[in-house]
């Protein structure tokens, strides 16, 4: 009998030797049992991710089944196609490009500093409680408008809602997740109906405006977003640092070249990034039947696509099993790819490269301090608690 326990823990523990294996049955393999296509292939997944038949939504998914409680599918843009996805997104679009999000720089190093300081007095930490994951719930409550007291609460509710998500078929599937995502809608929707009585110079302030300048955000919309970006920002920030920092730990030599030469920081966090990627599946429906790679994927059909897998293939990545901070072009996947290509990428990579950065070059006997232990969930990889000395 299949323990189904067992094989998530594998998975989480390893999922490249298990994506290898289904990678060599098929680059994209329709799966019988499991009524979905899995894309492991590098070229696969691009040309499904940028394909105009292909849909976000997973209500035109066959088997889909809307969540009890819900209207329609929860996830925002996330599950939206254009016109209303290129609508939303150009909402916000405007808070999270390269430029504005340089001019958080300074804050970002000053709280890293002061999570550091801390760190370094105590000597052993949790990278991930007491570094990966505060720092970019603290950096997103600033720009949300969120206040520091309810930051923890906050960060509970986002973690066990998205853990909860099926990648693929974005469905909750569990209670706990439900409840989560209950109570952070009624956390977040206080907090909206606050900045409508008193704008004030944050991201829900400038979502009410956008909301009262006309048709553009419609009812449930903006509440939405601020779920989507609280739901889509901490956890996998979170993890680019814990994954980043734990490969780094087991690849002593990169480590070291990253030390010798802090400018890597830059090609190190994307290849950190393809290495063990904190969203490892997305999921796809065509519209219509297409055929792709002399397959043809039928409208309605579910299609997981193997991020994790796709940045591991080596057709599109020499030798795709050694970290190489160097590494140079790295078309990784790890944000997406087409119109759906994280909207937050250009914040995550400041943190991670800010975190990572100085951890590395202000602790050189950095090392650890107990064993690590990986959530057990295939979607989002990461860790619940990462021992480090300093
Ligand atoms: C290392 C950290 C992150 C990773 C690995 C990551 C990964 C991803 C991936 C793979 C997608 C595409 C999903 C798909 O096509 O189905 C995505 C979309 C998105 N991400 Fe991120 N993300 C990260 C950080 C963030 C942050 C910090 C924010 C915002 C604060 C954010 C906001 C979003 C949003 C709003 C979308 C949907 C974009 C759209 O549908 O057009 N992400 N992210």
């Amino acid at each position: 009998m299949i323990d189904v326990n067992e094989m998530m823990t594998r998975a989480a523990g390893d999922a490249y030797p298990m994506y290898d294996l289904v990678r060599s049955a098929g680059r994209m393999l329709w799966i019988e049992d499991m009524q979905r296509w899995l894309v492991t292939g590098h070229r696969e997944a691009l040309a499904v991710l940028r394909h105009e038949k292909v849909s976000s939504d997973r209500s035109r998914w066959d088997a889909y089944e809307l969540p009890r409680g819900q209207d329609r599918p929860p996830g925002g843009m996330f599950v939206m196609d254009p016109p209303d996805h290129t609508r939303l997104r150009a909402l916000v679009q405007q808070a999270f490009t390269p430029r504005v999000v340089e001019r958080l720089r300074p804050r970002i190093s000053s709280l890293v500093d002061a999570l550091l300081a801390e760190a370094g007095e105590r000597g052993e930490i949790d990278l991930m409680a007491d570094l990966a994951a505060p720092l970019p719930a603290t950096v997103l409550a600033e720009l949300l408008g969120i206040p520091a007291e309810d930051q923890e609460l906050f960060r509970e509710w986002s973690t066990t809602h998205v853990e909860a998500i099926d990648p693929v078929s974005h469905v909750l599937v569990s209670e706990a997740g439900m409840a989560a995502r209950a109570a952070l809608q009624r956390y977040l929707e206080d907090m909206v109906a606050r900045r409508r009585l008193q704008p004030r110079d944050d991201l829900i302030s400038g979502l009410v405006r956008a909301e009262r300048e006309g048709d553009r955000l419609g009812g449930g919309e903006l509440l939405e977003m601020c779920l989507l970006l609280t739901v889509a920002g901490l956890e996998t920030t979170a993890n680019l640092i814990g994954n980043g920092v734990n490969a780094l730990l087991d690849n002593p030599d990169q480590l070291e070249r990253l030390r010798a030469d802090p400018g890597l920081i830059e090609t190190a966090v994307e290849e950190l990034l393809r290495y063990d990627a904190p969203i490892q599946l997305s999921g796809r429906v065509p519209v219509e039947d297409i055929e792709l790679f002399g397959r043809t994927l039928r409208a309605g059909q579910m299609v997981g696509v193997i991020l994790g897998a796709a940045n591991r293939d080596p057709e599109a990545f020499p030798d795709p099993n050694r970290l190489d901070l160097t590494r140079d072009p790295n078309p990784h996947v790890a944000f997406g790819r087409g119109i759906h290509f994280c909207l937050g990428a250009p914040l995550a990579r400041l943190e991670g490269q800010v975190a990572i950065g100085a951890l590395v070059s202000r602790f050189p006997r950095l090392r650890r301090a107990g064993e690590p232990r990986r959530r057990l969930n295939v979607h989002v990889r990461g860790f619940a608690s990462l021992p480090v000395a300093l």
